[in-house]
């Protein structure tokens, strides 16, 4: 059998956001030598507590913090490595979609602009407005939000304009940093419905961070568990549900631990 080669590896990552001076062991990394990989169209969740390094991850990932040690590559290359082009690249194709849309947009700008922005300038200027409103209506929003400013919309709307600007540089995975946390009850189901939809459409892979476990069997195949910066256990998510031995995984999935 042919194994597929990773679309994102990590190996042996930390993270620590003390000086050098002001550290004296380990317990204060906020990623403490994390390696995992992922696989197209194979979408993991990290899930733990608060303050176990989920976020420190997926910026990493992103390429929006420096870790102190530690690799992560993306189809094959260190993304610390890249030339110019191969991050131009890299940034199209690794798109997040944070928690809050209200730090995500910028309130000054209209919502046809903040897509405008992400779109690639190859584009006909006169392509560009067709574009947008096709990215709108692929996350449920019509033609009137174009010119509408943040503070016009409500929160899931805000939401799926950051999913819609998310997809218009057609990327393959989508780092989701709890996307639903934000939204009230109604507006997170919609949200986790579009997702998914989007998800089977448009190829994606997901790498998607929440501390619910109620979301994970909509959207990934696999969890990763942490806790105190490290990863406990990693496997599919119905084998983790299934025969999982570990008590903090059973108290994460009996929504014990938030
Ligand atoms: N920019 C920063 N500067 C200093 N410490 C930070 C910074 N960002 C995160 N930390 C610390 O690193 C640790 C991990 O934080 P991180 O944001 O990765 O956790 P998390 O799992 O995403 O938590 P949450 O579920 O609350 O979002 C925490 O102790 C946090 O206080
Ligand atoms: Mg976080």
């Amino acid at each position: 059998m042919i194994k597929s080669k990773p679309i994102l590896s990590i190996n042996n990552l930390c993270v620590n956001y003390l000086t050098k001076s002001s550290y004296k062991n380990k317990q204060q990394y906020a990623v403490k030598d994390v390696s995992f990989s992922m696989f197209q169209n194979r979408s993991l969740a990290i899930v733990g507590n608060s303050g176990c390094g989920k976020t420190s991850i997926a910026m990493s990932v992103l390429k929006l913090i420096k870790p102190e040690s530690g690799q992560v590559f993306f189809n094959g290359k260190n993304i610390h490595k890249m030339h110019r082009s191969e991050l131009f690249n890299f940034r199209r194709q690794v798109q997040p979609v944070f928690q809050n849309p209200d730090e995500a947009l910028d309130p000054l700008m209209t919502i046809e602009k903040s897509i405008r922005m992400a779109l690639s300038s190859n584009i006909l200027k006169s392509q560009k407005r067709d574009m947008i409103i096709s990215l709108l209506e692929n996350v449920g929003l019509g033609q009137e939000h174009l010119k509408k400013y943040p503070y016009q919309l409500s929160g899931g709307e805000k939401q799926r304009v950051c999913i819609a600007r998310a997809l218009s540089t057609d990327p393959k995975l989508l780092i989701l940093d709890e996307p639903i946390s934000s939204l009230d009850i109604s507006n997170q189901a919609k949200i986790i419905n579009l997702l998914k939809d989007i998800k089977e459409k448009q190829n994606l892979t997901f790498l998607l961070i929440t501390h619910n476990p109620n979301i994970l069997k909509f959207l990934i195949d696999d969890v990763a568990i942490m806790k105190d910066g490290e990863v406990l256990e990693m496997s599919s998510y119905n084998e983790m549900i299934l025969n999982s031995q570990n008590e903090f995984t059973k108290r994460f999935f009996r929504n014990e631990i938030g």
